[in-house]
């Protein structure tokens, strides 16, 4: 869900808790949809504002008053799964901590998780509570392979020009974190005419493995073992059609062709 940042309950929707108060809008009129599905939202961004830049927000006040800001636009009365979208320097993790021991208990989120923070950090807010963080979300595809390369970089000159804390993925592996990947189509860059070596092999592979070439790029992150889980953001149907087979089978990339599409992306040979 788009980050939310409406007036209150009841209040007119802010423009960046529209795909919530949408959302709402179809489980209100969809009778028992609200439990088949995972409903899944984050907060702790504050969006700019007329001269006011934008800031990251985890105080423990903020986070339930964006929670129920949430269930309000959703119209529904639980989240399955909350993310604390960045890290903001300035958490006070026991704050942090009690916030969300209210909303679990108030029965108000069923679980949390993090996004866009290294194994560190969320060992860091994990000390202070007993809830399980569950979820990281990080960008990651075909286009954004820092998260893929900072492993093998590691200990070579190459290191230092890869940000990505080394370790994240071991870390969320031992620790029970699944990894979500956001934009894992990376808006579009290698599947929508654009003509470069990498776009041609997506192609070229979608049409040997008679599928789509999105089901190419979430494949790719797919037939890593961390189980990466891609969430796509489109509303357009025939593009949720074109993810579909990612989902319906089990990633078809050979050991090879994992890496060819790897090198190929990275337009330089691996150390
Ligand atoms: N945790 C975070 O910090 C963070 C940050 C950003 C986003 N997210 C979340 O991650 C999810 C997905 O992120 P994303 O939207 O960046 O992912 P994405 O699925 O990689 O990109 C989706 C965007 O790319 C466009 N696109 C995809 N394929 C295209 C094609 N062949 N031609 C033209 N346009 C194409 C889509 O347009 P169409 O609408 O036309 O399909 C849409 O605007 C969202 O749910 C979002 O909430 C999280």
């Amino acid at each position: 869900m788009a980050c939310p940042r409406s007036r209150g309950r009841g209040a007119a929707y802010h423009q960046y808790g529209k795909s919530e108060a949408v959302f709402g809008e179809v489980l209100a009129r969809s009778p028992g949809l609200r439990q088949r599905i995972v409903i899944q939202t984050k907060c702790g961004i504050r969006l700019p504002e007329g001269d006011r830049p934008g800031y990251y927000d985890l105080r423990g006040a903020g986070i339930v008053r964006r929670v129920e800001e949430s269930l309000a636009r959703l119209r529904t009365d639980v989240l399955d799964v909350l993310l604390l979208h960045r890290p903001d320097p300035l958490t006070d993790p026991g704050g942090l901590a009690a916030a969300l021991a209210s909303l679990h208990a108030q029965g108000l989120v069923r679980q949390f998780g993090v996004s866009n923070m290294s194994g560190p950090q969320i060992a860091a807010l994990q000390a202070h509570t007993d809830l399980p963080l569950v979820v990281n979300q990080l960008e990651m595809s075909l286009v954004r392979r820092d998260w893929v390369e900072a492993g093998v970089l590691f200990n070579t000159p190459d290191a230092t020009r890869n940000g990505f804390a080394p370790g994240t993925l071991e870390w969320c592996a031992a620790n029970g974190v699944r990894l979500q990947a956001w934009g894992p189509l990376a808006r579009g860059r290698l599947t929508s005419g654009a003509d470069t070596r990498v776009s041609r092999l997506v192609a070229e592979l979608a049409r040997r493995k008679d599928t789509t070439p999105e089901t190419i790029l979430l494949w790719w992150l797919r037939r890593h073992p961390a189980g990466i889980a891609p969430v796509i953001g489109t509303t357009r149907p025939e593009r949720i059609s074109a993810c579909a087979d990612a989902a319906r089978r089990e990633p078809d990339l050979t050991h090879e062709e994992w890496y060819e599409l790897w090198a190929t992306a990275r337009e330089a040979p691996l150390p």
